[in-house]
């Protein structure tokens, strides 16, 4: 049976390219149905699509020409895979932050097929930080991403933003449906097949209806989980939880941190393919599964037990809500009660995060969390600099459902060159996910000299940051 492809066209001048694709599909033997912005109305008529692709194009979420069905729904349940081509600046943003107000919007936000978007822009829209943070988000929730070319522009420019060719396309979308190019879907639905035969007048036997699980190696992806392994070969060390400063015997300083961020990002790095180590201070949190774990108590001993992995992590991540302070004498006996005011001595612990970021290799990054209550992108990105980390994930504690001891968390992720990445509020589940994803999507973006882009004088460029070129020591003030 043929595959069908729901192409989504919006308005840009490289819509002329998607009626190639088309006539290239069709070639190939693929059923394409076409969805239209209102945008790419202005530049060519559906009827050149409905007389490409043979078949209805759908561009009004209102026009329900069909009683039997809801036209925006049936749309999407019919794709084998989606493409976006030529995306928008517009139809990205709408797409990362859910917006439906037209049919191509809605469509994809009801579509369980994996998606291929193809952006095309202006160099300069394509470079805005707007934009490269709804791509790193995307990326993040799963959806592919079929880099813009380099070369002229049709409004003048020369730059990265013109839209993939459509031969190099459908080359994608043949790699995606022979299992060369394994693809997740960012929504799946897996009782979709069950669906589809039911809609066509099947009695479908519950035997059907469990879902098995893939069969290892399978050439379609499972629609339950994403498949990659983008971790794989490399070894991450996570802290978790508060520490323990001892102040007697049966006393100690401690903070109110629950270890679950922690806990779910060396779970998501295992899920990732990652070898995972967690250092986890005291906490009553199940080990996550395949992951070594390593207790302590104090943050003396957290830094020496990050210090023992310095040399074989090639991620770091400090989620540890590690004491600043300990204090200087721990008593041997329990303190009594004496009835007096009682002074206690605090010294400085060793700071882990700033010991592994001054040190760090090229290969190796560097992830630490700021938790702050006021100021909260201007104390991060100190701290990033500070500690020569190369990200900082940072939240205001004092917002409902952020913070310590909370299912949830909303933080803004601060990178190289102090970019901003923030984040919606999310489980502390798939935000430590999310953030993995986002650092991987980009640390796997072409250098930011390849947009076109011009360094700021004494700036270091994006690519030096990503080697991690110029960081150790002089980064620390
Ligand atoms: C001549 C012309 C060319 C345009 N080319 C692009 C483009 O290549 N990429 C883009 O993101 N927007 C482009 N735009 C702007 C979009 O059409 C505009 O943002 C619109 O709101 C997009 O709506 P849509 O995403 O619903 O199609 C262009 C506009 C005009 C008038």
């Amino acid at each position: 049976m043929a595959r069908t492809i729901l192409l989504g066209v919006t308005g840009g001048i490289a819509v002329y390219k998607s009626v190639s694709l088309v006539s290239l599909l069709k070639k190939r033997g693929y059923d394409v149905v076409v969805v239209m912005t209102r945008g790419a109305e202005r530049f060519v008529t559906p009827l050149l699509f409905q007389t490409m692709s043979r078949e209805r194009v759908y561009s009004d979420p209102f026009e329900e020409a069909d009683p039997s069905g809801i036209a925006h729904i049936d749309v999407a349940d019919r794709a084998d895979l989606v493409v976006v081509a030529p995306a928008t600046a517009n139809v990205i943003a709408k797409l990362a932050h859910g917006i439906a107000d037209d049919m191509l919007s809605t469509v994809l936000l009801a579509a369980t097929a994996p998606v291929m978007i193809a952006p095309a822009m202006n160099v300069h829209m394509y470079r805005h930080p707007a934009v490269q943070a709804n791509l790193a988000l995307l990326t993040a929730r799963g959806y592919h991403f079929l880099e813009p070319d380099e070369g002229p522009l049709a409004c003048g420019y020369t730059g990265k933003g013109r839209m993939m060719e459509p031969e190099a396309i459908v080359e994608a979308i043949e790699d995606y449906f022979s299992g060369r190019l394994v693809l997740a879907s960012p929504n799946p639905d897996p009782l979709l097949a069950v669906r589809r035969r039911e809609k066509a007048g099947e009695r479908v036997p519950m035997a059907d209806v469990d879902v098995p699980s893939p069969a290892p190696g399978a050439g379609v992806p499972s629609l339950q989980a994403v498949h990659d392994a983008p971790l794989s070969g490399r070894r991450v060390v996570v802290t978790a939880g508060p520490t323990r400063e001892a102040i007697d015997p049966v006393r100690f300083l401690s903070n109110r941190s629950s270890g679950k961020m922690g806990y779910a990002l060396a779970a998501a790095a295992r899920r990732l393919g990652a070898e995972v180590v967690l250092i986890t201070g005291p906490t009553n949190l199940p080990p996550p599964e395949g992951v070594k774990v390593v207790r302590v108590e104090r943050a003396r001993e957290m830094h020496a037990a990050v210090m023992r992995e310095r040399e074989t992590f090639d991620w770091f991540i400090a989620a540890a809500a590690v004491s600043d302070y300990e204090p200087a004498v721990v008593e041997a006996q329990k303190i009594k009660k004496s009835g007096e005011a009682l002074t206690l001595m605090l010294v400085p612990t060793p700071d882990i995060l700033r010991d592994v970021g001054q040190r760090k290799k090229p290969h190796q990054t560097v992830v630490g969390f700021a938790a702050e209550t006021n100021d909260v992108v201007e104390h991060a990105r100190n701290k990033r600099r500070r500690k020569g980390a190369d990200w900082i994930v940072a939240n205001d504690v004092t917002e409902p459902g952020a913070g310590f001891e909370v299912e949830t968390n909303r933080v803004v992720l601060v990178g190289p060159n102090d970019a901003l990445y923030p984040l919606p509020l999310m489980s502390k589940e798939d935000l430590a996910e999310t953030i993995i994803r986002t650092i991987l999507a980009f640390q796997s973006m072409p250098p930011a000299e390849d947009a076109g882009g011009e360094k700021t004088s004494g700036e270091r460029s994006i690519d030096e940051e990503r080697a991690g070129k110029g960081r150790t020591g002089g980064d620390a003030r």
